[in-house]
């Protein structure tokens, strides 16, 4: 008679592991790579392997984080200066601490310009997968009742984005949330969701489709990286016959532009199959 895996003992072995013990990750995404890969036929150290490395490319350590205390310091002595130039100097040094993010400094704000002549500047905005790209927020042009709503899974991430959405005078809407095992149904004029469309593909090969069905929002806006993080690799044909699949069949209408390295997908989501 086979024993069935203890998922829980299962789970609690990765993340008590000293890679992620600080992260608090939430232990519902672990278990959801655990049940699929013991569905797929994995023996239970098949499965802790396999869902290991797919945890590593959903948490990606290897694109950098700043001392989150150190950062929370900074940001209290910049908001107590009562100086944009101070916060701006803070938020540029955190954003350079991840590569995401890193990516994007030399075009802001026309990044973000470029994207609000598409969409139109939203007042209700989500930001899926956030990582640190709400400390961008003195860049976006946002108008001062924005309600900005943020969503990411890695703990000492969201408290950092909370800290500064309230400094900054915002509520702290920053959600810990694994987004693909609970898509964010607050309704919003633009969801961003950056450079992560790719992984998402990782862990679970075309869940994007029903992920970006399942939003309720006006426009998506979804960027890829034009290229491998070293460079070496060109990915832009791979990354638009991405998007080509995901949205199979569906009647909204996308802009495409590149900015700095970075594709922008701004997808109209208005016409039909909304949800
Ligand atoms: C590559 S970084 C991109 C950060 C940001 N979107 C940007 O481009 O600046 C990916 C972020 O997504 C988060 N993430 C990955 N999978 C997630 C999920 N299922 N739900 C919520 N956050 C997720 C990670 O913790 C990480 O902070």
């Amino acid at each position: 008679m086979s024993v069935s895996p203890d998922i829980d003992a299962l789970t609690a072995e990765i993340l008590s592991s000293p890679k992620y013990r600080r992260l608090d990750l939430p232990p519902g995404t672990v278990q959801d790579l655990l049940r699929r890969e013991l569905a797929a036929g994995r023996t239970a150290r098949e499965a802790l392997k396999a869902a290991r490395a797919k945890l590593h490319t959903i948490v990606a350590p290897y694109l950098g984080d700043p001392d989150y205390a150190d950062a929370a310091r900074q940001l209290d002595a910049a908001f107590g200066a009562d100086s944009t130039e101070a916060l701006q100097q803070v938020c540029q040094t955190l954003l350079a601490s991840h590569a995401s993010t890193r990516e994007r400094l030399p075009h802001l704000p026309k990044f973000y310009q470029a994207i609000f002549e598409v969409t139109s500047t939203p007042h209700i905005l989500l930001d899926l997968a956030c990582g640190l790209n709400p400390l961008a927020l003195p860049w976006m042009g946002l108008p001062s009742g924005i309600q900005y709503h943020a969503y990411d899974l890695h703990a000492p991430r969201v408290r950092l984005i909370n800290h500064f959405l309230s400094g900054y005078g915002l509520p702290a809407s920053a959600h810990q949330q694994d987004i693909l095992l609970e898509a964010p149904r607050q309704p919003a004029d633009v969801a961003f969701f950056f450079k992560e469309a790719h992984r998402f593909e990782q862990r679970r090969r075309g869940c994007n489709r029903d992920f970006w069905q399942a939003l309720n929002v006006d426009w998506l806006v979804v960027t890829l990286p034009g290229e491998s993080l070293s460079g070496r690799h060109e990915k832009r044909d791979q990354q638009r016959r991405l998007v080509a699949r995901t949205l199979t069949g569906l009647p909204w209408q996308v802009t495409e532009f590149e900015i700095g390295g970075e594709m922008v997908f701004c997808i109209d989501r208005r016409a039909g199959g909304g949800a």
